[in-house]
């Protein structure tokens, strides 16, 4: 069996030297969350920034949504690689920091290409549902005792074919160790296992940032 390779601080800085740069208002919001103390763990990793904007730029998406948006970082990166026509629709909870990410959207003049629904999410999809809104590629990475949730409601309003990309799903790895057992390491231990035999995608994980899972709508 071939052998992973383990990244390492020194590897993955050599990786994102050699990736896709940065635009400057996405260096802006690394910085701004910098700022934040621990909460700064909550963005998307810089490799995740470069996946996002890759896999956007092939699929090309024309409309995107986003449950968990923080202070802006993966929407700008998916609103930056979409095509012109198409639009990003962003939900978070939290009104202090999606007024800070509407600012940054605002500086990277892309603010006309996204929607940001300051409510909890549970309560917008289900409204985006009754408006009978459909979507072609889906972001989750909002509070993890949902995760499921927002798979399910997700499904409902997404185009056969169309992708789901959940972050967080190895947890710092914890999920793949049985001598882990705190609640959110056993939510997304759930969560993985839900999609693992969930027949309406086919799925996999992989491991960029704090791991990724990808599944295709049949
Ligand atoms: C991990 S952060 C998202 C990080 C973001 N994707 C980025 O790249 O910076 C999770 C976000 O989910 C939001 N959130 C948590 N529970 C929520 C809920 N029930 N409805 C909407 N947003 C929620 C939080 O306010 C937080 O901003």
């Amino acid at each position: 069996m071939g052998s992973n390779l383990k990244l390492n601080d020194q590897i993955e800085q050599y990786i994102n030297s050699h990736s896709i740069k940065l635009h400057p208002v996405q260096y802006e919001i690394i910085k701004y969350n910098e700022t934040l103390g621990e909460i700064k763990k909550m963005q998307i990793s810089i490799s995740q920034c470069h996946f996002l904007h890759f896999i956007v730029k092939i699929i090309k998406p024309k409309n995107i949504l986003e449950i968990g948006t923080f202070t802006g970082l993966s929407a700008l990166t998916m609103s930056l690689a979409m095509d012109k026509n198409s639009k990003l629709t962003a939900l978070d909870k939290n009104e202090e920091t999606s007024n800070v990410a509407m600012s940054f959207f605002k500086k990277a003049k892309i603010d006309n290409k996204i929607n940001l629904h300051v409510n909890n999410a549970i309560v917008t999809l289900e409204e985006l549902h009754n408006q009978k809104k459909k979507f072609d590629f889906i972001f989750i990475d909002a509070d993890k005792e949902n995760y499921i949730n927002y798979f399910n409601n997700s499904l409902n309003i997404l185009d056969n074919n169309g992708i789901i990309v959940v972050d967080n799903v190895l947890w710092y790895g914890d999920v793949a160790d049985q001598n882990k057992n705190d609640r959110l390491t056993i939510k997304i231990r759930e969560f993985n296992k839900f999609i693992k035999d969930d027949n309406r995608v086919e799925s996999l994980i992989l491991p960029i940032g704090d791991g990724l899972f990808i599944c295709r709508k049949k």
